[in-house]
């Protein structure tokens, strides 16, 4: 692939839009006088946007007690941050048809992974440091978006660099490094950056598969949970370990890691019900 590879995206004319709601709500959370009654209003006038985020609110994702009937109250709830990431993921999954048919990549098992890395990585950040806990779920499900648009867009690029992962038997991200001048966290992150999402989910994409670094704790995150969705599978006795993979996980995520087979089976139930909620074939 050329260097010019990004330009070449650039050519794209139908490269998947955001709908103008998620520039909205971005720049109106820039702005720190907003309130949530401007917020609710924002996102009601996109009509299928307010219903889904009522569902997704209403799910046993968030596990609520009771009923919550208004954007407003569901902003209230969730804060705005959360919110903010709900209407990021929702739009982006509808931005690409879950209906596609790509060579060698089936677009469910591609939302299901990319749902499975957004659980495990906010509950990493749940209990290693909180404040990235929205974040850690966006870009979790965003982190292999590059993925998508080297399927959809560059398809023979694509095809030779998914040979070459299954001939050598390496990873996709290794096989990209023999095969490619760019990889698909670099075109994730590209692609985020014309969409105008917010600098960290930027970042978290662009280091998903970086060295670790402690100016990128997200992409670390996002990083080990990438590996545990990949190499964890319940032994034969149905008990999850720590895959022997996982040595060089960064100090900050080793008590999760040592707690693996307390948590990681009951976040399964959680993977389930949010591929529920997100994927549900839409009209
Ligand atoms: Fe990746
Ligand atoms: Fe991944």
């Amino acid at each position: 692939m050329k260097p010019d590879f990004f330009k070449q995206i650039d050519r794209i004319r139908e490269l998947p839009t955001l709908p103008a709601i998620v520039f909205k709500v971005n720049q109106m959370l820039q702005n720190l006088e907003t309130t949530a009654d401007q917020l609710s209003r924002v996102i009601e006038t996109d009509q299928a946007m307010a219903v889904k985020i009522l569902k997704l609110v209403n799910s046993s994702f968030y596990g609520f007690q009771s009923k919550i009937s208004s954007i407003n109250s569901a902003v209230l709830i969730l804060g705005f941050n959360t919110i903010q990431h709900a209407v990021v993921s929702l739009s982006v999954m509808k931005s690409f048809s879950l209906k596609k048919n790509l060579k060698r990549l089936n677009i469910q098992d591609f939302w299901h992974h990319s749902l499975a890395v957004a659980i495990i990585s906010k509950y990493l950040a749940d209990h290693a440091d909180k404040t990235l806990s929205s974040d850690c779920f966006t870009a979790g499900l965003l982190h292999d978006i590059g993925k998508l648009i080297l399927a959809e867009y560059f398809p023979e690029e694509f095809e030779k660099i998914w040979l070459r992962a299954v001939e050598s038997g390496i990873s996709f991200v290794d096989a990209e490094k023999m095969e490619n001048d760019v990889n698909h966290a670099e075109i994730g992150a590209y692609l985020a950056e014309k969409w105008l999402l917010p600098q960290p989910l930027v970042d978290a994409i662009r280091y998903h598969h970086s060295a670790f670094s402690s100016d990128h704790l997200a992409s670390a995150i996002i990083n080990v949970a990438d590996l545990l969705v990949n190499t964890c599978q319940p032994n034969p006795e149905g008990r999850f370990e720590q895959p022997p993979g996982l040595l060089d996980v960064p100090a900050f995520l080793q008590p999760q890691l040592q707690t693996l087979p307390e948590w990681y089976p009951r976040l399964q139930g959680e993977i389930a019900s949010a591929c529920q909620v997100f994927m549900e074939p839409r009209n």
